[in-house]
């Protein structure tokens, strides 16, 4: 599973072989500027879902239910899910959390939508979590990640991410669960793996977590592409006259002498 917010992104991830691509509330973040991923809005979700959609052909489209659209009651909950599905497209949805949450999922799965959990480090709480810090690091923390899992598996989760969780820790839950678990920073022990986008290609230039590793660099390759673009602009090497279209001689005459004559 990889991250992407729009099509061409899509139609890459598609090509490459990625089996599930996931419409992230990380959009917030890397996409959309905020500093978190609290802001983005159920509309902008669905606007980039769409886009997603729109290209991915053979993986699996997930729609992450963003922060504000989903706590209040399972009717909200279910009404946002099915907008992510009819509006967005999604072929399923994610959210974060477990405890009330897991009633949300029962709720969503209930309406016949395939839903993924989400544990661990859930960067929608990422605040009264005390940052974003690896979660489950005490036996008794583990146990209560341990037991959400099975709580998300019970309430009808098709998957559930595991982040920042130790890779023995998501290893057990991956073991005592029948569903899959998706691990990001969780280890070689889950079933299967997410990378952001931009962590994975390299694309910004924040920090970046240790549980990444990126595949590129393209933040250098761009900056270094749009640069040389910029010099040969200002430089006039650019455009150069296979850039541009012609006209019959006769038709520039004919424009020359309609100028001439205006004065
Ligand atoms: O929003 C997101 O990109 C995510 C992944 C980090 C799992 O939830």
């Amino acid at each position: 599973m990889v991250t992407a917010y729009d099509a061409p992104a899509a139609l890459l991830a598609d090509q490459a072989g990625v089996e599930l691509i996931l419409v992230g509330d990380s959009a917030a973040m890397v996409v959309l500027g905020h500093e978190s991923t609290l802001p983005v809005t159920m509309d902008e979700m669905i606007f980039l879902t769409r886009a997603v959609t729109r290209s991915a052909r053979r993986p699996l489209v997930i729609g992450d239910l963003p922060f504000g659209s989903y706590e209040i009651s399972d009717e909200q909950a279910v009404g946002n899910a099915i907008r992510l599905v009819k509006e967005g497209g999604a072929d399923m949805v994610k959210l974060e959390g477990a405890g009330r949450m897991v009633a949300r999922v029962r709720a969503i799965a209930e309406s016949n939508i395939g839903v993924i959990g989400h544990i661990g480090l859930t960067p929608q709480s990422a605040t009264r979590l005390g940052g974003f810090r690896a979660q489950g690091r005490t036996a008794t923390a583990a146990l209560r990640l341990y037991d959400d899992a099975l709580e998300l598996q019970d309430a009808g989760c098709v998957a559930v991410v595991l982040e920042a969780v130790p890779a023995p820790v998501a290893a057990r839950i991956t073991e005592a669960l029948e569903i899959p678990t998706i691990g990001i920073g969780a280890g070689a022990g889950c079933d299967g793996q997410v990378l952001v986008w931009h962590d994975l290609l390299g694309l910004h230039g924040g920090r970046t977590p240790r549980f990444v590793r990126r595949y590129a660099e393209l933040t250098e390759e761009i900056t270094a592409a749009l640069g040389e673009y910029v010099n040969d602009v200002r430089s006039g090497a650019f455009p150069e006259p296979q850039h541009t279209y012609s006209i019959p001689d006769e038709e520039l005459a004919e424009f020359d002498d309609a100028l001439a004559a205006r004065g």
